[in-house]
Order: structure tokens, then sequence, then C-alpha cells
């Protein structure tokens, strides 16, 4: 059977790229086939190199709204989009090339603490403002709204009240490491 062909998309150091990579490296069915990054010198090209995957950078919007991206991504023959930290808005055309065939990760329990501004450092420190006592991370299908497709995998973590935005970040990353692969292999192979 022919494998499955992930591109991931990134904005930054990659470190949820580099535990992709490192899972599907020997996959039978799945396999990563390109990085698309839009920030030069982005860490995730260095882990790109390291696994032997061609990483492409494209920093304008321009070329995402255009069908530069579409095309690039027919090129390869990807069958599936994986946001990891990646900070452009997805144009609904990429959406609608990939229906149901793009995730992301975010570091929230979505519904709560989703939506445009919220990312990185700017979701923890929303969360222990708002005296939230759970935290975690959401993997959803993307659509043409910021945070709100639908949620495939969900995972929570206690938030502790001696917490800073940073201790609560590493918990919800350990929590990304973990869980992000098996996730996309999940819904990948067995639709959930
Ligand atoms: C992660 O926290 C993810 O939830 C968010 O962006 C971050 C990416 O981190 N969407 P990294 O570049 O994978 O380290």
């Amino acid at each position: 059977m022919k494998p499955i062909r992930l591109a991931i998309f990134a904005s930054g150091s990659g470190s949820n790229a580099q535990r992709l990579m490192a899972y599907f490296a020997n996959h039978n069915r799945i396999s990563i086939a390109l990085v698309v990054c839009n920030k030069a010198g982005a860490g995730v090209f260095d882990h790109a190199k390291k696994a032997q995957i061609p990483a492409v950078l494209l920093q304008n919007r321009s070329d995402y709204e255009s069908n530069v991206v579409g095309e690039l991504l027919r090129e390869k023959s990807i069958d599936f989009i994986v946001l990891a930290g990646f900070l452009l808005k997805i144009p609904d055309s990429l959406i609608e090339q990939f229906p149901e065939k793009m995730v992301n990760i975010h570091p929230s329990l979505l519904p709560k603490f989703g939506g445009k501004g919220m990312y990185g450092i700017h979701v923890h420190r929303a969360v222990l403002e708002a005296g939230e006592t759970r935290s975690g991370i959401t993997i959803h299908l993307v659509n043409g709204h910021y945070d709100e497709g639908r949620v495939i995998d969900q995972v929570s973590c206690p938030v502790l009240p001696n917490d800073s935005p940073e201790t609560l970040a590493l918990r919800v990353q350990q929590l990304e490491h973990l869980h992000f692969a098996p996730a996309i292999e999940n819904y990948l192979l067995h639709g959930r």
C-alpha cells in the first residue's frame, strides 16, 4: 500500500516537528515528505536536515494565498498537512484543497484560550490569569476559523498554584510531544 505522505508546516523551533519526524521515520504507512516554513533560519530546518526531509522556505503570505504552496504540495504528492506551530493564517484555498486533511495542535483546552492572538506564551498567561486549574492540548482539524475545527484529541494536565507561564508551557509541551504523533496516526489509520 502507498504510504500517506505528510507535509509539516512550522514557523519556529520545530520541537513538535522533530518528534513527528522521529515517530514516523520508519513507519510502514505514513511518511513525512516535506517541511514548509515561513521563517528563514527557523530551528525546524535543522531538524529536517538531520532527518533528510526536504524543507522549503516560503516567506511571503502571497506564496500561501496564490497557488505556489498548492502546486508544491501537488508536485510532492502530499496527502495530509500537519500544522506544528505555524503562525500564518491558512488561506481558504488551501483548506479547500485539503478538506479534513489538515490538523493543528494548540496549547490549551479549546474552545478555551483559542483564536486570534492566542499563541505561545500568550495562551499560558491567559490560562493563569483566568485562574484555571487545568490546561492541556487540543489536536483539531483545520477549517476557515482560527482554532475551531473538529477536535480529534484533547489531553489535560494540572495548573499548579505556583506556575508561571513558562512552567505551565513546559508541562503542556510535554503533552504535545507525547500525544501529537499518535493522534495523527490514529486519525489517519482509524479515522479518529
Ligand atoms: C506548540 O506549542 C503548538 O501547540 C503551537 O505552536 C507551538 C510550536 O512549538 N501551535 P514547536 O515549534 O513545535 O516547539
